[in-house]
């Protein structure tokens, strides 16, 4: 292996801007909130932040639907304070990834603006137009993933433009090279700005069928998934042509020294893997999803870290994430009794982790009450639990009236939890699961085993998850017990030392033959004397 890059052994954490840290008292979080508190993401260890977007939008998706590419929302700060952040986070040796929004603008974008006024405009054909079906209606059945169809009608050119999101966030047309070099101008300035790396929405929605065919119906269909579900996105999104335009991406990139992209992509795990591209030339980590929704089970987590491991292609480096503003959050779905396995699993895998602010405190969805629902997915399609407010909460300072994040009441509801469960009371209890991400993130950063080692299962008894991370002579042993009940493990040699149990209260002991591990018990073993 080369010498590994920083977005290989490096721990990526993301932050929604609009919850972490507010500093000009409007509720909302900013780029002066990140700033103020490097310290304490510097103490934790990460090494790089993901910020969702922060460039100007209508904030019809909270950002995601961006109207200027090459600047910062007022509400977040300015261009300044977006370089001041940088040039502190490299003085710091700490890394900067952008979210990169290419797939949609918002409506208000000069781009669509232009393009919705007339059939023959300079950006005319910039976004997907087609004329009516032959009843006047859509044209076609694809549906916008944020319920009902995903086609909306414009008058002034008697047209339907697709949106596969908001139909205030039209899709582009990527068949068009002038939108490609548009877009790789946009990426060309943060790179020119020094950013390291994009995270790039939605990447497999790129292209679409350059026939527009219908979508087939969803064998598997389940009503309370969300509507947006009754069709397979077959004609809609992964198309071959994807993988031509990540690749002038990765040209763009690669014109800079150590820069990378992680792309967001939900697909099942052959089609993920062809993301990475051949010879180097897709992106650098395909977000792995496979363990953000997945039952929490042992043997079944066990078997899906196998199949990941087996399916990637030679050279591609794996990843893996526990958490993101769109998912509930870890706490809630695992259990609060998990989180420290969780932990456990997400730092010691192999792969670059990423880790969702506030995770590592273990907060939990927190509930929205109707009239304060901010989320156009819960607006869209009500009642399903597929709104993501609760998974966005102020992230939890301390255990004063707003939870440290703001001086005046935030945009969406402090957990009422934030009292015990915050930054300062968690970092000053020596076994607090703060004190374990901290722990976990510095034993990796330590380990070449951990950050850069092989990974191999080891023999277990049904509900513990045990496996090996070996490099060079080193070999650790991971043991996850994902049940209420002591668990005594076989270890099949003379003896082993106990580096670090989950809850922080063992000494590090020598151990022979057999380690019972208590109930939820993780523990991280060097097995390297022999
Ligand atoms: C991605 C983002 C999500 C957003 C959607 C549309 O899935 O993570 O938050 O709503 O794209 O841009």
């Amino acid at each position: 292996m080369n010498e590994p890059s920083w977005w290989q052994t490096g721990v990526i954490y993301q932050i929604y801007p609009r919850s972490f840290m507010d500093t000009n008292d409007d509720g909302v979080g900013d780029l002066a909130g990140i700033r103020a508190r490097l310290d304490y993401l510097q103490w934790l260890g990460v090494d790089a932040l993901w910020l969702s977007p922060i460039q100007p939008s209508p904030m019809k998706d909270f950002g995601y639907d961006i109207s200027d590419y090459c600047d910062v929302d007022p509400l977040f700060g300015r261009l300044d304070d977006l370089r001041d952040l940088l040039d502190d986070l490299h003085a710091r040796g700490m890394k900067l990834v952008l979210d990169f929004v290419p797939n949609h603008t918002s409506d208000q974008h000069p781009w669509f603006l232009e393009s919705r006024q007339s059939r023959d405009n300079s950006r005319h054909d910039w976004y997907l137009w087609r004329d009516p079906g032959p009843d006047g209606g859509p044209p076609n059945n694809w549906l916008s993933s944020f319920g009902g169809s995903g086609w909306a009608f414009e008058p002034r050119r008697g047209q339907y433009f697709f949106h596969a999101f908001l139909e205030e966030q039209p899709d582009l047309n990527w068949r068009n090279p002038a939108v490609r070099e548009a877009m790789l101008e946009q990426m060309r300035f943060w790179l020119e700005l020094g950013v390291d790396g994009f995270r790039i929405d939605v990447i497999w929605h790129l292209v679409k069928d350059e026939q527009f065919r219908d979508n087939p119906i969803n064998p598997d269909f389940r009503p309370q998934t969300g509507d947006h579900n009754r069709l397979l996105t077959t004609y809609s999104a992964d198309q071959p042509e994807v993988h031509e335009v990540i690749r002038g991406f990765r040209q763009l990139l690669d014109q800079y020294p150590q820069r990378m992209m992680v792309g967001e992509i939900y697909l099942p795990l052959e089609r993920l893997m062809s993301y990475y591209g051949s010879a180097g030339d897709g992106v650098h980590l395909p977000f792995n999803f496979q363990l953000i929704r997945h039952p929490w089970d042992a043997e079944a987590i066990a078997a899906t870290i196998d199949r990941y491991e087996a399916a990637l292609p030679a050279g591609g480096w794996p990843n893996w994430v526990l958490g993101n503003h769109d998912n509930h959050r870890l706490a809630t779905r695992v259990g609060a009794q998990h989180c420290r396995i969780a932990a456990f699993l997400l730092l010691t895998l192999r792969g670059t982790p990423t880790l969702y602010y506030g995770d590592e405190i273990g907060m939990q969805d927190v509930p929205v009450p109707a009239e304060a629902v901010q989320d156009p997915v819960e607006g869209r399609m009500p009642g399903l639990g597929l709104g993501r407010d609760p998974e966005r909460s102020p992230m939890q300072w301390d255990d004063g009236p707003f939870a440290g994040f703001s001086r005046v009441r935030p945009w969406l509801p402090i957990a009422a939890d934030h009292v015990q469960v915050n930054v300062a009371s968690l970092r000053s209890s020596p076994t607090s699961l703060l004190n374990l991400y901290h722990q976990l993130i510095a034993i990796r950063r330590a380990e070449p085993a951990l950050a850069l080692g092989h990974y191999r299962r080891f023999a277990t008894p049904p509900q513990v998850l045990g496996y090996l991370r070996e490099h060079n002579e080193r070999r650790l042993l991971v043991l996850l017990n994902f049940s209420a009940q002591a668990q005594e493990v076989a270890l099949g040699m003379a003896e082993g030392r106990i580096c670090l149990s989950s809850l922080l209260d063992r000494p590090a002991q020598t151990v022979a033959e057999s380690v019972t591990l208590r109930a939820h018990e993780g523990l991280l073993l060097d097995l390297t004397c022999e």
